[in-house]
């Protein structure tokens, strides 16, 4: 649909990623200092976006064009769950109950309060987008800092592997979106006016050991 990200994208770019505000190091050295309740967040950030992405189908059965793409993410995330569970279990820990995401519920509350939106089908396929993006941002960030400290290469692996997926899901929520409104001039700039937005959440949010 000729609707890949281009290499001068026209919205703020950090990586390619439609970030304005890089993640600091201290959110790795705070998130990496607690492994297990990392582990944790994370395995329930990957449930949340298999779910999310299901959901989607359910919410706007008029969209077929949403069923393949989301049944293949959803597919993707849910191995990402899998694997996050696996290790929290060869940690000796547990799953136990999901905490709460502040940053996916204050940026859909941003989204929704702010008025000119793509409508209920593009602000959805956006936040999500922005999930994705930031998160891949983040495994990014941690799969660099274990490789500056020389710590645990594996992890850091499946952090990157991680990444390039979440990178590839910010681009498919993108390509839905211009899809959905065949207007990629209008989603590109609502991306870049949420840019500055969900930097504004990652700087309220408090450092901790969460993906976001
Ligand atoms: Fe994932
Ligand atoms: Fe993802």
């Amino acid at each position: 649909m000729g609707s890949e990200p281009t290499t001068a994208p026209p919205w703020p770019s950090l990586e390619g990623l439609p970030l304005v505000r890089p993640t600091s190091e201290a959110w790795a050295d705070a998130a990496l200092g607690d492994l297990d309740a990392l582990l944790v967040d994370h395995a329930w950030c990957e449930y949340k976006a298999a779910t999310a992405g299901l959901g989607l189908l359910a919410r706007f059965p008029g969209e077929p064009h949403l069923i393949r793409p989301m049944l293949t993410l959803a597919r993707e995330e849910m191995d990402h769950f899998q694997e996050c569970v696996e290790r929290i279990e060869r940690r000796g820990g547990r799953l136990g109950a999901p905490p709460a995401d502040r940053y996916v519920q204050t940026l859909r509350g941003r989204f929704a309060a702010e008025g000119k939106g793509l409508g209920a089908l593009g602000d959805t396929l956006l936040i999500n987008a922005f999930v994705e993006a930031r998160s891949c941002e983040r495994f990014r960030l941690l799969a660099e800092s274990l490789e500056r400290r020389g710590r645990d290469e594996e992890l850091g692996e499946f952090y990157r592997r991680l990444a390039d997926s979440e990178w590839r899901h910010w681009t498919t929520f993108r390509a839905l979106a211009v899809g959905a409104l065949d207007d990629p001039e209008r989603v590109d700039r609502r991306i870049a006016e949420c840019a500055g937005m969900e930097a504004e959440i990652v700087a309220e949010l408090p450092l901790g050991p969460r993906m976001h």
